[in-house]
């Protein structure tokens, strides 16, 4: 029998093929997709959100921080089961109402997803109700500089278990070093992130050189 290489890594022509297996994304994420390229809008990779769709299949409440579109929402919700809910944040009230108007178009219902329109940490601090947990899939996606906040903030929140995913942990490169960063740009507070939960006993923790780098923690029960 064959032995596998382990000097050997996957290019272009693998990814095309695993992309070649997955079923053909919903047509309101590929319109997404199309919008989001001229305007610059950061969202999410296919294949990033096809292990977010795949981590969201037996969760039921979901909270996001950073929705911009809508993109990595909807790879989401389309993956929940019935009853499942998310909960996303993102101060852009005009980016999450053009968000809203993509869920309605594919067809889920209103209530399955919940807004909040304010910076993070500051919806952390408050009383709203649907940011009371416990959360079973974090999603975190928004300023760098703030992710180990976020996470902090969310960690009574949790439900046993739960599983942790943030973007952006390779920061193309500039993480690593494997590119120049430069001060200021989040790449000091993307290494504090990825070194404190990779760390941390309650998690299980690993990156995936998925899109620009998942970093993936789910906490013991
Ligand atoms: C990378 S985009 C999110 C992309 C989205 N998760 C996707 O893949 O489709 C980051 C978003 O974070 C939002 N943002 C900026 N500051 C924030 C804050 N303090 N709290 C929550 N979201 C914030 C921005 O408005 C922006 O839409």
């Amino acid at each position: 029998m064959a032995k596998s290489d382990r000097t050997w890594s996957p290019d272009s022509t693998d990814l095309d093929w695993i992309e070649s297996t997955g079923r053909p994304p919903h047509p309101i994420l590929v319109e997404m997709e199309v919008a989001a390229e001229p305007e610059r809008i950061p969202i999410l990779s296919r294949d990033s959100g096809r292990l977010l769709a795949v981590l969201a299949a037996d969760r039921r409440r979901v909270v996001e921080v950073g929705t911009a579109i809508g993109y990595s929402t909807l790879w989401m919700a389309l993956a929940l089961p019935v009853g499942g809910t998310i909960t996303t944040i993102d101060p852009d009230r005009e980016r999450t109402d053009r968000a809203r108007g993509f869920w309605r178009r594919a067809g889920l219902p209103d209530e399955r997803i919940t807004v909040v329109n304010a910076p993070a940490l500051e919806a952390f601090a408050g009383e709203t109700a649907a940011l009371a947990g416990p959360f079973d899939l974090v999603f975190i996606d928004a300023l760098k500089d703030e992710y180990l906040a976020y996470l902090t903030a969310l960690m009574d929140r949790l439900a046993p278990g739960a599983v942790v995913v943030a973007d952006n942990v390779l920061w193309s490169g500039r993480t690593s070093g494997s590119r120049p960063a430069r001060p200021g740009d989040g790449t000091e507070a993307l290494r504090e992130f990825c070194a404190r939960v990779s760390a941390d006993p309650a998690f299980e923790a690993t990156i995936l050189p998925i899109g620009d780098g998942l970093l993936v923690a789910t906490l013991r029960p």
